[in-house]
This record gives C-alpha cells, sequence and structure tokens, in this order.
C-alpha cells in the first residue's frame, strides 16, 4: 500500500475523539477498496475497535442501495473528495433516525450558521440547490461472540464532494465545498467534522433521534414539496417524525415512510 499524500491530522483528531471514546484510532490510507467495506470485512473477523479509516482514492467505492460510488478526480495534487467511515460498536435503545442524525451532525459542521443552505434530504443526504454534497452509507455488522448485549459494530461512511466535479452520469446533479469554500481541503474538512460526528453518534446511542428532530426539521428539504416515493405513489412531505420517519401526506392519508421500505425524489427528479 502507497504512502497517504497528504497530511491527514490523524493524532490531532485521536487526541481530540479518544476522551470519548476510549482506543479510538484514526488510519489514513492512500488507496482502498472502499473504507465501509473494509471496516465491515474487520468486523465480520472479529476486530471491532473504534476507528476512523480515510481513503484518498477508493476503487471500489460504494453507496446506497447497490449502487457504486465514484470520487472526484485529485484536482492540482489535491484530495477532490474526502472519503471516510467511522467504525464503532453500539447499543441504541432504537437505532431508527442514525442516518439522520448523522446527517444532522454533518451538515452542521460544514454549515454552522445556515447561510449556505446545506439542507437534509431524507434519509441520509446532503443537499445544497438540490444538488449532491454529501453522501453517506449506514452498515451494521453482526455482534461478535462475547460482545455485551445488544451491541453491534456500526460503520458509517461519508463521502463528500469538496472540489469540482461532472455530473457524468449521476442521478442526483453534483453540489462541492469548493463552490462557496474555495480553499477547502478534504485534512481540513475531516479535522472539522470527527469530533462532532463521535459526538453525535455517542448522543444518539443514549437518547435516540427525537434529540436531533427539531434541527432535521429546520434543514429538511423535502417538507413541503410535492415527492414520488419509489413505489410510484405521490404525496407531499410533511416533515419527519420524532422516530425518523418521513411522513408523507398521500391520497390514501398520511405515510409514515421508513428508509428501509422505499425511495423518496422530489416531483420531476429522476430516480
Ligand atoms: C450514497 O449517497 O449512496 C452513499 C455514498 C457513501 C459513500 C461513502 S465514501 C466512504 C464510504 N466508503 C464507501 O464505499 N462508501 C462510503
Amino acid at each position: 500500500m502507497s504512502n497517504t499524500t497528504a497530511a491527514w491530522f490523524e493524532d490531532r483528531i485521536a487526541a481530540s475523539v479518544a476522551p470519548l471514546l476510549p482506543g479510538f484510532a484514526v488510519e489514513a490510507v492512500a488507496e482502498i477498496d472502499s473504507t465501509n467495506t473494509e471496516l465491515m470485512r474487520r468486523a465480520r473477523a472479529g476486530r471491532t475497535e473504534p476507528v476512523l479509516l480515510v481513503a484518498e482514492r477508493q476503487t471500489a467505492g460504494r453507496g446506497r442501495l447497490g449502487r457504486p460510488w465514484q470520487s472526484a478526480q485529485q484536482q492540482e495534487e489535491q484530495q477532490a473528495s474526502l472519503t471516510f467511515s467511522l467504525g464503532l460498536p453500539l447499543a441504541p435503545a432504537d437505532w431508527s433516525g442514525l442516518s439522520l442524525a448523522v446527517g444532522v451532525s454533518v451538515a452542521e459542521s460544514l454549515d454552522p450558521s445556515g447561510a449556505h443552505r446545506i439542507g437534509l434530504k431524507w434519509p441520509n443526504d446532503i443537499w445544497v440547490n438540490d444538488s449532491k454534497l454529501v453522501g453517506i452509507l449506514i452498515e451494521t455488522a453482526l455482534p461478535h461472540a462475547g460482545a455485551p448485549g445488544a451491541q453491534r459494530y456500526v460503520v458509517i461512511g461519508i463521502g463528500i464532494n469538496i472540489g469540482a466535479r461532472e455530473a457524468d452520469g449521476m442521478r442526483t446533479p453534483p453540489a462541492w465545498l469548493r463552490q462557496w469554500r474555495p480553499d477547502a481541503t478534504a485534512p481540513e474538512v475531516l479535522r472539522e467534522l470527527a469530533e462532532p460526528l463521535v459526538r453525535s453518534v455517542l448522543a444518539f446511542e443514549a437518547q435516540g433521534f427525537a434529540q436531533f428532530a427539531e434541527r432535521f426539521a429546520a434543514r429538511d428539504v423535502l417538507r413541503g414539496r410535492e415527492v414520488v416515493l419509489s413505489d410510484g405513489t405521490a404525496g407531499v412531505c410533511e416533515g419527519v417524525a420524532w422516530g425518523g420517519e418521513l411522513q408523507v401526506r398521500t391520497a390514501a392519508g398520511l405515510q409514515a415512510i421508513t428508509s428501509d421500505e422505499v425511495s423518496v425524489r422530489p416531483r420531476g427528479m429522476a430516480f
């Protein structure tokens, strides 16, 4: 494996997170198939330590619903994408809404004041002006022998467009951070969002999604919009419930949609 080309602040990030997550480490690699795939492989082999794995290049990055996730090409020797996964053992009483809580945390780190109108597209995309800035893929591994109680190993994979990229066949046009932060670099962005992300995930474990519901609502890009569900049902979004379900008013009444059931697009956008 080749050396990383950037300085990833591994020690600084690890030092700020370790008091929250004992044993936490940060690993940066130049190239890997997928940071999610690697942490899931490790978990299946019984390696369930808390870790953040960042890769400068993924050769087989994965998105939701079995789709590939392509990173933008390097630009002037700088990372044009930030691709990383956070893996940790977790035992929330209820898993619903974890991806929404992660979205809230990342959106707030990237746009604390809301000035850049970074919004959340249920269940786990981060959009700016109907263009996708961040994708989130969450996977869990079954508990290994000896893991306490209801604990599972969760892998939270995050891909952020840092530099300009072409829309080349993407279902949602891309947005990128340097559109309004021209000097943004992937290592800096990782440093800004890693600790708040861990805090948010631990807060979710302790108290569930309800504590994030108002903050999600403040950035909810679907609220009040006409949408079409992947089963063809049309309706108008009425926000997200305290358990993280998307509420859609359809001809049949108010439906509470969970992310396992269907995907949702604003009317007029392709699935
Ligand atoms: C999506 O929008 O479909 C989710 C995209 C998630 C991409 C990230 S990049 C880091 C991590 N490793 C992967 O293979 N996928 C996630």
